[in-house]
């Protein structure tokens, strides 16, 4: 199945496709474990950073890989792409989908990036999935002891949503209901009333996305679910669990071990049950 079938078929059952990023090899095999255990569909991405890190034909090749090994559906998405450059980049290289995020920009700039960034996705394959994003998201994917003020106009106008998906001809849309990347002092409170809205106006065919899905309350992600989010991003809480489990792990090991593999077993292994708990959550298990 192609990722816009499965997402078409999770708009309509009510649940959601879990997207998780990576950075590294053992962020991206604890996922793809979780997916084979829950028999999940996955979407794996890489912010511009994530990617740098990682390589293009790398992220490409590694997906590929356990994609062929596992027979799962797992795809690999360019994660927040801040230019029309670096998403054409994406593609070229082999990424099954791409998020140009503009939402910086006017809505006409946004509107006028968006709509090539969708234009070069249909003319290389009909098969990639393009995402857009209206409206300001807050927060970086980090755990910081601080909060975050998100101001009215942060918020995406459901009007100027159906506006922008007709003009732009996106897949998927990212929207900002009171969710902030990362983890900070606040709780986030998602604004379901606006999910509901974004929902009635905008075409049933593109999916909505909900980005910063780390430290928002699992009744809440529900909520969020039956309003009519059917995709989800979550990456700070799978970054936490790849920190503090390596620090315990190293701490535990002591000073004589030096096999990579023997250290980062129990980290693969926490990042994973993490990746589980969520797809859970999503109720995306046992749908393949
Ligand atoms: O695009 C990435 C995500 O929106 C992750 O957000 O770090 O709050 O989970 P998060
Ligand atoms: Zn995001």
């Amino acid at each position: 199945m192609s990722l816009k079938e499965i997402l078409a078929q999770a708009s309509s059952e009510k649940w959601a496709v879990p997207h998780f990023n990576f950075s590294n090899l053992e962020i991206l095999k604890a996922v793809v474990e979780a997916a084979r255990e829950t028999k999940s569909p996955v979407l794996v991405g890489t912010s511009e950073g994530e990617r740098n890190f990682v390589g293009l034909p790398e992220a490409v090749s590694m997906v590929k890989a356990f994609r062929e090994s596992s027979g799962l559906p797992i795809f690999l998405n360019a994660d927040h792409t801040k230019s029309v450059e670096a998403a054409k980049q994406a593609m070229d290289a082999g990424y099954d989908s791409v998020h140009i995020d503009l939402s910086a920009l006017s809505f006409e700039e946004n509107v006028r990036g968006t709509t090539e960034v969708v234009k070069y996705a249909r003319d290389k394959s009909s098969e990639i999935s393009a995402e857009g994003e209206l409206g300001y998201l807050r927060g970086e994917s980090k755990i910081e002891k601080k909060k975050i003020e998100i101001r009215p106009e942060d918020y995406t106008d459901p009007e100027e949503a159906a506006d922008f998906v007709k003009k732009t001809g996106v897949d998927r849309l990212a929207i900002a209901v009171g969710n902030v990347h990362g983890i900070t002092l606040d709780e986030p409170k998602l604004d379901v009333e606006r999910i509901k809205k974004i929902r009635a106006v905008v075409s049933p065919e593109v999916a909505l996305v909900l980005h910063a899905g780390s430290g928002i309350p699992d009744e809440d992600i529900k909520t969020a679910i039956s309003a009519g989010i059917s995709n989800i991003h979550i990456s700070t809480e799978l970054r936490a669990e790849f920190r503090e489990e390596l620090e315990k792990s190293l701490h535990k090991k002591g000073e004589a071990e030096y096999a990579p593999y023997k250290i980062l077993e129990p980290v693969v292994e926490a990042i994973k049950q993490k990746a589980v708990e969520k797809i859970e959550l999503f109720s995306s298990a046992n749908r393949m």
